[in-house]
């Protein structure tokens, strides 16, 4: 594999747009379907309308690896879901992330030395179920599967508390507080069974709550969602009194509180299609660009970002480099998850399949 040429990189990125995409359209028509273009709907729309399938995270590795053909994967997206479609991908499949250092914040936070620190400094009191977020690294995921434990995502995280609680004492949720505490809270765990690890911190910072707690959340949020505040909840609900606000669960308590429906990137989608009418207005918490490409696809409804809410690493993938892997696709770094991590993530995603 060959390492990736910056100043190529640069040159193609300087290109118009209109050219850019003729250019990834012609690569396309040569490989047809061994090439399986995917875009998460955090992507500008000018990348999701190129794409054979855009969606939520999840749902796009699923559709990748029941994609008939799709011998090159290629994901626009960040790094943990590009080793999402690594996991659950066949094994005549090869993953390509055309910028393979645009890695999700949040999913960074954990690190599995850290993680598994915190492990064992929880242990004592109860049988921990260790939960982790799809927005996570490969090797945290497989943590869980070795350790009991399964991955959620934001649509399933409820069912996945009950699971878990069927099986010991306690939640170890990793790695974002806010899904961790909407969730708990959303099935009736109150605030004071909840404790949170701060791996910035030596004993995590609330040593004398874990052996009581019922849920301990990792400190980790996402850099785009946690930036919602009542404040822009307060002004909508001033300025447009008619309007409705809808957020993404990783947004703080307080936000998700005080919105009228709060789900996942699908949710959201849904949420726009099934129950909102042309004329309808509504306010929207989460990336800016999944705003924009459901306010492209509904010119009927008006809808409003909640607050500014880019995320950048998404915006790392940008159409010259999608054109410099596809035009180099024989050579281009491949996402290669180690074997054992590979086998243990399943297991993790196994018992969350199942439950879905
Ligand atoms: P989804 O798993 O809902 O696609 O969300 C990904 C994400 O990055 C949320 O911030
Ligand atoms: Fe990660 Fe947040 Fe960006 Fe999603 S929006 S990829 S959670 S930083």
């Amino acid at each position: 594999m060959n390492a990736i040429d910056m100043d190529k990189v640069r040159a193609l990125e300087s290109l118009p747009d209109d050219e850019l995409e003729n250019r990834i359209r012609a690569v396309r028509a040569q490989y047809g379907k061994d090439i399986c273009l995917l875009a998460h709907l955090y992507q500008r729309k000018r990348i999701t309308q190129l794409a054979d399938f855009s969606g939520d995270s999840f749902g796009l590795s699923k559709k990748a690896s029941e994609f008939d053909g799709g011998k090159y994967i290629v994901f626009c997206g960040v790094r943990f879901m590009a080793e999402s479609a690594a996991i659950l991908g066949r094994s005549d499949q090869e993953v390509i992330h055309p910028d393979p250092e645009a890695g999700c914040p949040m999913a960074d936070m954990a690190n599995l030395t850290e993680v598994q620190k915190a492990w064992e400094a929880i242990q004592g009191s109860g049988t921990v179920i260790p939960v982790t977020y799809m927005n996570s690294t490969a090797d945290i995921k497989a943590f869980c599967g070795k350790n009991g434990g399964t991955i959620c995502t934001s649509s399933n995280a409820t069912q996945t508390f009950k699971w878990a609680l069927e099986r010991g004492q306690k939640i170890f949720f990793l790695p974002d507080e806010h899904l961790g505490r909407n969730t708990a809270i959303r099935f009736g765990i109150s605030e004071k069974d909840i404790a949170v690890w701060d791996p910035e911190k030596e004993d995590g910072g609330q040593a004398g709550a874990y052996p009581n707690a019922k849920v301990i959340l990792w400190r980790g949020y996402c850099p785009v969602h946690q930036k919602f505040t009542v404040r822009d909840v307060e002004h909508v609900r001033r300025f447009y009194p008619k309007s409705r606000i809808v957020v993404h669960p990783e947004v703080p308590k307080e936000v998700a509180e005080l919105a009228d429906a709060v789900g996942s990137t699908g949710f959201i989608q849904e949420y726009v299609k099934n129950q909102t009418e042309p004329g309808d207005e509504l306010f929207i918490g989460t990336e800016i660009n999944l705003i924009q490409n459901l306010a492209a696809d509904y010119p009927d409804r008006k809808i409003h970002k909640l607050h500014r809410s880019l995320c950048l690493t998404m915006y790392q993938i940008t159409l010259g480099r999608i054109l410099y892997a596809l035009e180099n696709i024989e050579n281009f770094e491949r996402v290669v998850v180690p074997e054992d991590i590979k086998h243990y993530s399943r297991v993790a995603l196994d018992r969350m399949l199942k439950l879905v």
